[in-house]
């Protein structure tokens, strides 16, 4: 059990709704954290006596956050497709290398071939640089197996890495990521090994299910099946939601009262309507725009509709080969028309709502010790600096790394 206290913090993001503006800033701040989790915030000049004895970290007069929650990653992967990004480069589409049998399907080969540990080795890679760069929890996806067994492994590594890293792990189930090609003729008979075996097998390895709900995936009547079936296996539902185009996948979502619909590219008002009153956050994916040169979801619009807003990177192969939530924090400022403090917000506190994590995404007393501190002054850096290494130290669960 770790014990820390943290002074001399210039600018303290605590997201406690009880104090002032959106993020409520302590200026002139610390936090004391006992076996794990804070234990008190506040101004350093009333600090209680009891905690003056707890190891130490100056801040030096930085900024320091909640740790980030990336809410979307499909981080368990093999191979990578940096020739298809190339290719997307000289104008050839997505969806035409989907369609050909590449994209999505060549991962899904070299994820089948690759051995458990390779797997781990791969995404533990990764997930240490995203601790480097303040995430401090996770949502890690399977779908890049498409068969029990493959599906199966991604979340055994997925879990390892929150059992053998210092970064807490929430795995989702996504064998309806795509129909894999051995059942392009028959996708009845690959939802209905979801709805069975898959879901049998997997379930007790994930806290939720998803799919990819759109034109190139699954229908909204098959994904319909799919997360009704994974209700019934006691899984909360996620769902990839009218990203390529408006299938009515966002209303799907709501009607479920999934805990995210997640892209929402082309969600109409009556779409957000739908999730604000369903109490389904919007997990918005700034990376994929960027990488993919597309037109960047209308944040503002979403934000403004009274839905929960999360900010994750969508960490894959394919779309968005991206792992710093600072830098997704900064597209969304820059492009989406988010304030720096709304992307702040959804990138930390926002992400936690959408996973159902109340213990987190803010620095409150009773929430894990998950800290972010800034090599800035300011929060107001993010944007700012976008290519600087912005975060100088992480504590997870009040031990620095
Ligand atoms: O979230 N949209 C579907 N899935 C991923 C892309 C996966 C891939 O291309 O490998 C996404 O963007
Ligand atoms: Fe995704």
């Amino acid at each position: 059990m770790t014990d820390l206290l943290v002074f001399n913090v210039g600018e303290l993001v605590t997201n406690d709704p009880a104090r002032d503006g959106l993020l409520g800033v302590v200026a002139g701040g610390a936090v004391a954290i006992v076996d794990e989790r804070v234990a008190w915030v506040g101004e350093e000049i009333g600090l209680p006596e009891p905690y003056r004895g707890l190891p130490r970290l100056d801040a030096g007069g930085a900024a320091v956050l909640p740790g980030f929650v990336d809410a979307h990653t499909h981080l368990v992967f093999a191979g990578d497709r940096s020739d298809e990004f190339d290719r997307r480069l000289r104008g050839e589409t997505y969806e035409e290398i989907l369609a050909a049998g590449g994209g999505i399907h060549s991962t899904v080969a070299a994820t089948r071939a690759a051995a458990e540990d390779e797997l781990f080795d791969e995404a533990a890679v990764r997930a240490w640089r995203m601790l480097t760069n303040g995430t401090t929890t996770v949502e890690i996806k399977s779908g890049y197996g498409l068969d029990l067994e493959t599906e199966a492994r991604m979340l055994r590594v997925a879990n390892r890495i929150g059992r053998d890293l210092p970064i807490d792990v929430v795995s989702t189930f996504l064998g309806a990521h795509v129909v894999p090609l051995s059942h392009r003729a028959e996708r009845d008979a690959y939802v209905d090994l979801i709805c069975g075996p898959m879901l049998d097998a997997c379930a007790p390895l994930a806290r939720f299910c998803d799919v990819f709900c759109d034109e190139a995936a699954f229908t909204v009547a098959e994904a319909r099946r799919i997360l009704e079936a994974a209700q019934r296996h006691g899984l909360g539902l996620r769902l990839h939601a009218d990203q390529l185009g408006r299938v009515g996948a966002a209303s799907l979502a709501a009607d479920l009262s999934a805990a995210s619909a997640d892209h929402l590219d082309h969600a109409t008002d009556t779409d957000l309507e739908e999730l604000r009153a369903a109490g389904t956050a919007a997990v918005l994916l700034p990376a994929v725009s960027f990488s993919m040169r597309l037109p960047y979801p209308d944040g503002r619009r979403i934000w403004d509709s009274g839905v929960t807003v999360a900010l994750a990177t969508d960490c894959n192969p394919g779309t968005a080969h991206v792992e710093s939530m600072p830098f997704v924090v900064a597209l969304a400022a820059l492009h989406m028309g988010l304030t720096t403090d709304e992307a702040i917000w959804a990138a930390t506190l926002g992400g936690a709502t959408s996973l159902g994590l109340a213990d987190r995404g803010a620095v409150v007393p009773g929430s894990v010790g998950d800290l972010v501190l800034l090599d800035a002054p300011s929060r107001l850096q993010i944007p700012y600096r976008p290519d600087a290494d912005i975060v100088a130290a992480v504590a997870k669960r009040g031990t620095v790394l």
